[in-house]
């Protein structure tokens, strides 16, 4: 179903993410006819060039990150064709009432950000001021917002002079991938899952986002964040959100996002001996992490693994264990809820068992496993065996003809007004307010991070910290 009419200005229009993602992703919409033919895209930087020039550099992206639909001739070209360029300095006058004059009253205007966030606020207020934003106009910002609790109210602050908080969409793309969606579905849309979605029936969660990259030329940004700012204080506290949070109300932007902010509060602070810390060190030919940040003695962690426990009636005894680091093993991301054992077994003893598990998994293979224990068949007595019903999406369902790039999703949704997918305000504060403590406690240690090889699981004491609590991490392939 094409989404109304719209005018879409890209701030940032000539970095990374515009030509690597946003254009890519709209180019992809409109091959599929979810883009209308009406649509406009304004691509405003501070570069010198042309609407001629700028289509000649969005058509070479293209061929490089939409090679399916660039195939498509003539709507290459009509896509091109729906692409201006603006030249205006952020911070200064110029180029401002150009772009004014080149939007159109009658259809959805919406703002993409895809600049450093020390700029949204300039950005913000010139749009104001030139009455360019109109009390319909949407705002879309990137991660990071904020590096802490501070910057992000500050960042709000700043937004909020010029925009209600029904018009500001925060990215966080996590949430416009499929299975983190699905997630909410299979917890919803079933009764078979809610009855044993609690602390009486599930011992423990983990979540985990393994990446087999490096840091890959992003050193210089990555150094001054890290994991924890970079990935757990926003994506895996979305993953944690959706898999804790209590059943919305309903399917729409507040019910949901008030379930969220209802979890980060209830988190408990986490000690730091329930931390670790990893750097990746060289091994087989892969560099080490401070050959790629540029800085030998850099003390910036690539990996933390934590058990964080949510202080709430439904999840008190249940903790969950969140890892996530850069040149693991394998690009391997999921959630695995690990069920209880039963309360009395009535069989022999069976050596290395795991237990009922529902794994969620986001990528790869996108799909869920569910572990279960049978008789293992064949004489020799009755002894147990483990087995998984795997299901990947692709496989159950014939009609992924058309997958959605997550940022493609939630373009789709600015334009249609839908925030459902997106982050308040309140609740980057809130989730900011939970890690603050715990980045504070290591800057005061000033520890080095624990060295990990590339290519590896992680640092031995991640493994070590669900071992000390009894359990095991599912392993990175
Ligand atoms: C980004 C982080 O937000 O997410 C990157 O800044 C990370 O460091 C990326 O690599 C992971 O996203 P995905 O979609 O590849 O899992």
């Amino acid at each position: 179903i094409p989404v109304d009419p719209f005018d879409l200005v890209i701030f940032g229009a000539t970095g990374d993410l515009a030509l690597r993602k946003i254009l890519p992703g709209l180019f992809h919409r409109y091959a599929v006819g979810q883009v209308p033919d009406n649509a406009r895209i304004i691509g405003v930087a501070r570069s010198d060039m042309d609407e001629t020039m700028f289509r000649a550099e969005v058509q070479g992206r293209l061929a490089e990150f939409a090679p399916r639909s660039v195939q498509q001739a003539d709507r290459l070209a009509q896509f091109l064709d729906k692409i201006t360029y603006v030249r205006a300095d952020a911070t200064g006058d110029s180029g401002w009432s150009a772009l004014r004059d080149v939007l159109r009253d009658d259809v959805v205007r919406a703002f993409y950000l895809s600049v450093a966030p020390a700029l949204f606020g300039a950005i913000a207020a010139n749009l104001h001021a030139h009455g360019i934003a109109t009390p319909d106009s949407r705002i879309v910002v990137e991660k990071p917002f904020g590096r802490d609790r501070e910057s992000a109210c500050a960042l709000n602050a700043d937004l909020r002079q010029s925009f209600d908080e029904r018009q500001i969409y925060r990215i966080d793309h996590y949430l416009g991938k499929e299975t983190v969606q699905n997630l909410m579905a299979l917890r919803f849309a079933n009764s078979l899952w809610e009855p044993l979605w609690n602390a009486t029936h599930i011992d423990h969660v983990q979540i985990t986002v393994a990446e087999s990259l490096g840091v890959e030329g992003r050193g210089e940004y990555y150094d001054h964040v890290g994991a924890m700012r970079d990935m757990v204080q926003n994506h895996l506290m979305q993953l944690l959100c959706l898999t804790a949070m209590e059943p919305p109300s309903k399917f729409e932007p507040n019910s949901v996002r008030d379930e969220k902010v209802k979890v980060i509060e209830a988190l408990e602070p986490v000690a730091q001996t329930d931390i670790v810390r990893g750097q990746y060190r060289a091994r087989g030919g892969e560099g080490s992490y401070r050959e790629d940040a540029g800085d030998p003695k850099s003390r910036t962690e690539s990996f933390v693994a934590m058990k964080v426990n949510i202080g709430n009636w439904r999840w008190a005894g249940t903790p969950f264990y969140l890892r996530t680091g850069k040149k693991l093993r394998g690009r391997s991301s999921e959630i695995a809820v690990v069920f209880r054992d039963p309360p009395h077994m009535i069989f022999p003893k069976m050596e290395g068992r795991r237990g009922n598990a529902l794994i969620i998994r986001l990528q790869p293979d996108e799909g869920i496993i569910l572990r279960n224990t049978i008789k293992e068949p064949g004489p020799g007595g009755f002894r147990l065996a483990e087995v998984t019903l795997d299901m990947t999406f692709a496989d159950a369902l014939d009609n992924q003809s058309d997958p959605q790039d997550a940022y493609e999703r939630l373009i789709m949704d600015v334009i249609r007004g839908d925030q459902t997918l997106f982050m308040r305000g309140d609740e980057v504060e809130a989730a900011w307010a939970w890690a603050d403590p715990i980045i504070a406690g290591w800057e005061e240690a000033n520890l080095t991070p624990e060295a990990y090889d590339a290519g590896s699981s992680g640092p031995e004491d991640a493994l070590m910290l669900l071992h000390r609590y009894g359990r095991r991490w599912r392993e990175i392939v």
